[in-house]
């Protein structure tokens, strides 16, 4: 696999786009019955249609992955259950509070503008790069599934001048907008994570909201990569997120988007994975990365409410 380069490009089966589909089985093991934590409906086509065998096997719950206190069936699930409905949540939460523009970044096989109950009249714009973009259409497409609001698709990198390609799709910089950015900061260089944040908030009209993961920056070595990546690989994953990460020194998003004016919450893993009943696996690997979890932030709003 090649290392990571200013203007790389990948697809479902190659280099970052990969990972898309490594998540999409997660929630396709997740989704499946009898006793499902979410319910995904699309995903377990998606994967079988990239097709990479480990993750066709993941995804029909054929993997056999012991007591691997990370990488355990039933660790499995609860993580991808606790990630699904965060995001899921802070987009219910959001339309209740009369949002009605949505951005997805870095889309991958995120199916929410599908399957989420949209209010009529609802824009849901998803953001990847073209040929992720492309395929999931065309696969959800073939398999009779029609998008739940007005899904408009923007085929770029997220390192390009996205947001006037974006603002050429229709986008409102009128309107507040729902924004999350779901397995994405760590895969992009960290000055393009500032461009990104700046970005956003130069496009958001007030009340718009955020949410992504919370990383503690300076946590998140290599080493962690590494150790990480020779875990998944005892399981028959062949992702080496050592090569895919830009895992040096970043800000912390957290920081920047309080300087850009944003009100910012976190939720810490623990309390994460408490609010839906689990417990959060006990593995060093955890450990290694302090205090992760989600961030929620909203541009003008008040700090500190967890249910934004
Ligand atoms: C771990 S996946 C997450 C996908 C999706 N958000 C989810 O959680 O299921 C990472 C995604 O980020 C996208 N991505 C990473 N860097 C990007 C860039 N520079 N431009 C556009 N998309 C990017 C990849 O194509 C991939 O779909």
């Amino acid at each position: 696999m090649m290392a990571r380069s200013e203007r790389d490009r990948w697809d479902l089966a190659s280099s970052v786009g990969a990972t898309a589909t490594s998540v999409a089985a997660s929630r396709a093991f997740a989704s499946r019955e009898p006793d499902p934590l979410i319910s995904d409906p699309y995903a377990a086509t998606l994967v079988e249609a990239v097709g990479l065998p480990h993750f066709v096997a993941v995804a029909r719950g054929e993997i056999d992955f012991g007591d691997d206190p990370l990488f355990g069936a039933e660790q499995m699930r609860e993580h991808i259950a606790v990630r699904t409905r965060y995001f899921d949540g802070f987009f219910a939460a959001a339309v209740d509070a009369g949002i009605r523009q949505a951005v997805i970044l870095a889309s991958g096989l995120d199916t929410r503008a599908y399957r989420l109950p949209w209010p009529d009249g609802t824009v849901v714009f998803e953001i990847d790069q073209p040929s992720v973009i492309e395929f999931k259409t065309r696969v959800l497409a073939q398999a009779g599934a029609t998008p739940a609001a007005d899904r408009r698709t923007v085929g770029i990198d997220l390192r390009e001048n996205w947001p006037t390609v974006l603002r050429e799709c229709g986008f409102d910089t009128a309107a507040p907008t729902a924004w999350i950015a779901e397995g994405l900061l760590i895969y992009l260089p960290p000055e393009a994570q500032d461009r990104l944040l700046a970005d956003i908030t130069a496009l958001s009209a007030p009340g718009s909201r955020l949410a992504t993961e919370h990383m503690d920056a300076q946590a998140l070595t290599g080493d962690w990569a590494k150790a990480m990546t020779e875990r998944a690989r005892r399981h028959g994953s062949d992702i080496d997120l050592t090569e895919l990460f830009y895992s040096g020194p970043r800000n912390s998003a957290a920081d920047q988007l309080r300087e850009l004016g944003w009100q910012v919450s976190v939720l810490p893993n623990a309390d994460a994975y408490a609010a839906n009943g689990f417990a959060p696996p006990a593995d060093h690997l955890r450990a290694m990365i302090g205090v992760s979890g989600y961030l929620s932030a909203e541009l003008g709003g008040c700090p500190d409410d967890p249910h934004r």
